[in-house]
């Protein structure tokens, strides 16, 4: 996979692709981020990229032209065109189930900008399609596509040490994941429940099961009534 990164801020990027999965990812050839900063692209002796809103109003909105210079140059990078995704609050919220469906992608091209806004002529004229993370603001889109390629990555066959550890995640079924434990047996008046030192895998799998339906039926209502509408 390819992604590429647009953005004004690609220092912010920094430490988060370095470490950990996503570092090793890239170390091995499954994944290739690129980023590349749209001030590059401005054609303003103060490397002007955003202006005042027509019609008034408070803040600053990206003009059109440093986008589009940096997404026509950026597209060349690679003969793969790939999905244009603009981060703002008002896309299409993020879940795991897009993750995924994102995973499956040769090429990701973000678009990170201020929230103020981009110009409408952006949004229209690439095409891009808007994802959001949440319903709350933030400052630029650049935390939501390290959120977004967070999740993505490591979804990526071979990306997560133990083939089969992604299957069990929260959500990878539409439930929370259930209770884990590791050594000691006993921990501050705690033990680790029977079944697990059992050695029965039948037994085992099914009080897991059990245990994801309840604390998603305890912590995450929302999730069991969108698993309920899915099957209807
Ligand atoms: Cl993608 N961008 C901004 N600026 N704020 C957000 C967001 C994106 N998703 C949630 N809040």
């Amino acid at each position: 996979m390819r992604i590429d990164i647009l953005t004004l801020f690609p220092d912010m990027f920094e430490s988060p692709l370095s470490c950990s999965i996503i570092k090793r990812a890239q170390d091995s050839g499954l994944v290739e981020i690129a980023l590349t900063d749209i001030r590059d692209f401005s054609t303003d002796n103060y490397r002007k990229v955003d202006d005042k809103p027509y019609g008034g109003g408070p803040g600053m909105v990206m003009m059109p032209g440093p986008v589009f210079d940096c997404f026509e140059h950026v597209r060349k990078l690679s003969d793969e065109k790939g999905r244009v995704i603009l981060l703002t609050p008002q896309g299409q919220k993020f879940d795991q189930a897009k993750a995924l469906e994102l995973s499956n992608e040769k090429r990701l091209i973000f678009i990170a900008g201020k929230y103020e806004g981009f110009d409408e002529r952006i949004r229209i004229g690439l095409g891009a399609e808007q994802i959001s993370i949440g319903d709350y603001v933030l400052s630029g889109g650049e935390l939501a596509a390290m959120v977004i390629i967070d999740a993505v990555v490591r979804l990526l066959d071979g990306a997560l040490g133990d083939e089969d550890s992604a299957k069990d995640d929260s959500f990878s079924e539409g439930l929370l994941e259930y209770p884990q434990y590791t050594r000691p047996e006993v921990f501050r008046g705690m033990k680790v429940p029977e079944v697990l030192l059992s050695g029965d895998h039948a037994k085992i799998a099914e009080w897991r099961r059990r245990q994801a339906l309840e604390r998603t039926k305890k912590w995450r209502p929302d999730l069991l009534k969108e698993i309920e509408k899915r099957e209807n």
